[in-house]
């Protein structure tokens, strides 16, 4: 089986920060990579403002912050991602996006490295004909935000092999996450529930059936979520979800996948969320205020 020692991530994002602040915590090193090393940097920052909030809060110490900081190198191109034996790739939810990147990591990838894809959609196996080699690639689905969050789905592709499956799995233990494995169907099992939920929660509101505050208190008190539908969809992005929503329109042909009206709109007008300061709330003062 592959010894992983390196791992490697693409895309310094919301997730890819966290798979990387993870894997450094459980003694991997880390290789941090992004379009450019400003952006690798800007992702490596995200994570020391994490740790150091843990150091202040006597959940971490000092020298092991550092150590875990020290773990982790950003980089700007894919050359020095030979180094890795597993790269983990979480970029944007785009297919011609991430084929780009899997075509380019393929001049510079180990021979025995393994390729995985944190993508939340799009099919393994397909995604996999890009990849440099279909039975060293795989799906590893973190969930958000995953530091926090205990879950992984592993995904393997109709070429992926056993011992890749095997590796992932260890790694999967390693840095502390439970597995489910799903069938390589979009969405794999997660997703595939809560995107429609979310979804509904946007027609609900585009309806005037209930306001932002009426839907996120309604499902927070009277279904127990730690976070309502819309302020979830604001902290996983509404570029990612729209992105997720027609991969399973356009992978079923299901037409119970159409995204909602007003999501299409919001994303068109740049209020992704969390992430650009407006979705379902406006993010600028000191406390989330509703939109709608
Ligand atoms: N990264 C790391 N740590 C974070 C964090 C983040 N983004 N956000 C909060 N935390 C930490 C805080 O620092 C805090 O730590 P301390 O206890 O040391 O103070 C702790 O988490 C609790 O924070 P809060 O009190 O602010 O937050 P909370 O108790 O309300 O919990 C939450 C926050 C865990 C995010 C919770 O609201 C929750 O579980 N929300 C739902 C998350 C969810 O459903 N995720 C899945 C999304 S779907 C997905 O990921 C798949 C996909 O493909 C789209
Ligand atoms: P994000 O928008 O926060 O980050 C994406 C990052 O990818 C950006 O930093 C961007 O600069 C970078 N990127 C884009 N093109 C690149 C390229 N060619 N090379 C290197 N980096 C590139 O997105 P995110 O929320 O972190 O999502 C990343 C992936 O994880 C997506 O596939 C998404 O579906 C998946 N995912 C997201 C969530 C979530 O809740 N947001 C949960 C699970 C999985």
């Amino acid at each position: 089986m592959t010894d992983i020692r390196t791992v490697g991530v693409i895309g310094a994002g919301q997730m890819g920060i966290g798979i990387a602040q993870v894997s450094a915590q459980a003694g991997y090193d880390v290789i941090l990579s992004d379009i450019d090393l400003p952006r690798a940097e800007k992702g490596k920052a995200g994570i020391a403002k994490l740790l150091a909030r843990a150091v202040e809060k006597e959940k971490m110490t000092q020298a092991d912050a550092d150590a875990v900081l020290g773990r982790i190198t950003s980089v700007g191109e894919v050359a020095p991602l030979a180094a890795a034996q597993l790269v983990i790739e979480a970029a944007t939810e785009r297919e011609e996006v991430k084929r780009a990147i899997f075509t380019n990591l393929g001049t510079v990838l180990a021979a025995d490295a393994i390729l995985a894809t944190n993508t939340s959609s799009i099919p393994i196996t397909r995604l996999a004909q890009a990849a440099p080699d279909a039975g060293r690639f795989i799906g590893i689905h973190f969930f958000n935000p995953v530091p926090l969050m205990v879950l992984v789905e592993i995904i393997r592709g109709l070429a992926t092999t056993p011992e890749t499956v095997a590796a992932m799995e260890a790694y999967a233990q390693k840095i502390g996450k439970t597995v489910v494995h799903a069938f390589d169907a979009p969405g794999f099992v997660v997703n595939r529930i809560l995107l429609p939920m979310l979804n509904e929660a946007v027609f609900v509101l585009g309806e005037g059936v209930g306001s932002v505050t009426d839907i996120d208190q309604g499902c927070m008190l009277g279904l127990n979520h730690p976070m309502g539908p819309l302020a979830l969809l604001d902290f996983v992005g509404l570029d990612t979800a729209l992105e997720i929503l027609n991969v399973f329109l356009t992978t079923t042909g299901d037409p119970k996948y159409r995204p909602a009206p007003l999501l299409v709109k919001y994303v068109e007008a740049g209020w992704y969320g969390r992430k650009t300061g407006r979705g379902f709330y406006d993010y600028s003062g000191p406390q989330p205020v509703p939109t709608r």
